[in-house]
């Protein structure tokens, strides 16, 4: 006798007219990267997740992109919040180190973010791969021979010594100069002061920061010390006694941006500082609008990097009206393909809005 029906399963309650069935790419279709990309939506698990990030940094983008009025908006007019929605874009050093370094200098090339946020990596490897490349290595290369050679490894990549010293010679009179300033000039520097500096003596439209330079995006690094910048103040404090930086100040500066915005929309790879700086920043907004994370962070530790965004929502960071995607993977391989299908895919709107208001 035949079991079944009712009798082995209870009956389902009807799906929602609406709900999105689970569909991959027929590559009988041919070979669309567009389409395979936007069949993501209805792929299931994280390439869900990158369909969904891919619609709201589009809803970032198109109210970015919306006028504002005086009337509307108080804050100077060169305030980087002068859209419709302010764009925060945070990440990790290593993204800088890698290959997303050049997707995240076209989006400060062509103005598409308004806030950057990183660790003192994400700066100062910037500025070196201006003087000397990264090479690509192997993760399994033994750290013993590697320390020997003077290879310092950042996953599957090598970065020599060697590059440490063309740093320190290109900065030190940078900071040499910066210290006469501070004491002739009254100049407090902060972070993004700095960078801002450093921008403009890279000289190199290779750079993030000489884009971030030219179209005055502030970049913020409340951790700027934790890096090469740091060990170049250390080890030569004599040539630049009482040399100040300000982080104080900068945090209003991020703030007034963050408070005197319309809405707000951030975009995090990785954890850290890159991540719960900016997050924090927008507790003053009654949370971020739009969110995305991109990182292999997990909760159970407790840790804010591993953290999802519905933590963020229980303390007022993301809006609780807000639809926050967190895609759990490797950034090097999703970043690239969300700017592909958003800032790059409304590249001359874009640009046309930064012509516009300049
Ligand atoms: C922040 O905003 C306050 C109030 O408008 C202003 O007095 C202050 O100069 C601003 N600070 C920075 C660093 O932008
Ligand atoms: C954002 O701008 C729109 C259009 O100018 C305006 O109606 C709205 O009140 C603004 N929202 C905020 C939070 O400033």
């Amino acid at each position: 006798e035949r079991r079944g029906g009712a009798v082995l399963y209870k009956k389902s309650v009807p799906m929602p007219d609406n709900a999105l069935q689970v569909r991959g790419y027929d590559f009988n279709n041919g070979v669309d990267h567009r389409a395979l990309l936007q069949s993501y939506t209805s792929m299931g698990f994280q390439a869900t997740n990158v369909g969904l990030a891919i619609e709201q940094i589009n809803c970032m983008i198109e109210k970015r992109l919306e006028p504002v009025s005086d009337s509307d908006q108080e804050a100077p007019s060169t305030c980087p919040c002068r859209k419709g929605c302010t764009i925060y874009l945070g990440y990790t050093s290593n993204m800088i180190s890698c290959g997303v370094r050049e997707s995240i200098r076209y989006l400060a090339e062509h103005s598409m973010v308004d806030v950057l946020v990183t660790t003192a990596g994400g700066i100062e490897e910037d500025f070196i791969k201006c003087l000397a490349p990264v090479y690509m290595g192997d993760f399994a290369l033994p750290g013993k021979d590697l320390f020997e050679k003077g290879h310092n490894r950042i996953g599957n990549l090598l970065m020599p010594n060697d590059n440490y010293i063309l740093f320190e010679e290109w900065v030190l009179p940078i900071f040499k100069q910066m210290l006469v300033e501070q004491e002739t000039e009254g100049v407090r520097w902060t972070p993004s002061k700095i960078i801002h500096r450093l921008g403009k003596e890279i000289n190199d439209p290779e750079s993030v920061y000489y884009w971030a330079y030219k179209n005055n995006i502030p970049v913020f690094c409340p951790a700027l010390t934790d890096g090469a910048f740091g060990d170049v103040l250390h080890e030569y404090s004599a040539q630049i006694p009482g040399f100040v930086v300000d982080i104080a100040e900068d945090i209003l500066r991020l703030n007034n941006i963050t408070v005197a915005s319309n809405l707000t929309g951030m975009i995090i790879l990785g954890g850290g500082v890159a991540k719960h700086h900016i997050a924090n920043s927008n507790f003053l907004k009654n949370g971020a609008s739009y969110s995305v994370y991109v990182n292999t962070g997990q909760e159970f530790d407790g840790s804010d990097s591993g953290a999802r965004p519905d933590e963020a929502v229980s303390w007022g960071k993301i809006s609780t009206a807000a639809k926050p995607v967190k895609v759990f993977a490797d950034a090097s391989i999703v970043f690239p393909l969300l700017v592909a299908e958003s800032f790059a895919l409304h590249a001359d709107r874009l640009i046309a809005r930064k012509k516009a208001t300049q």
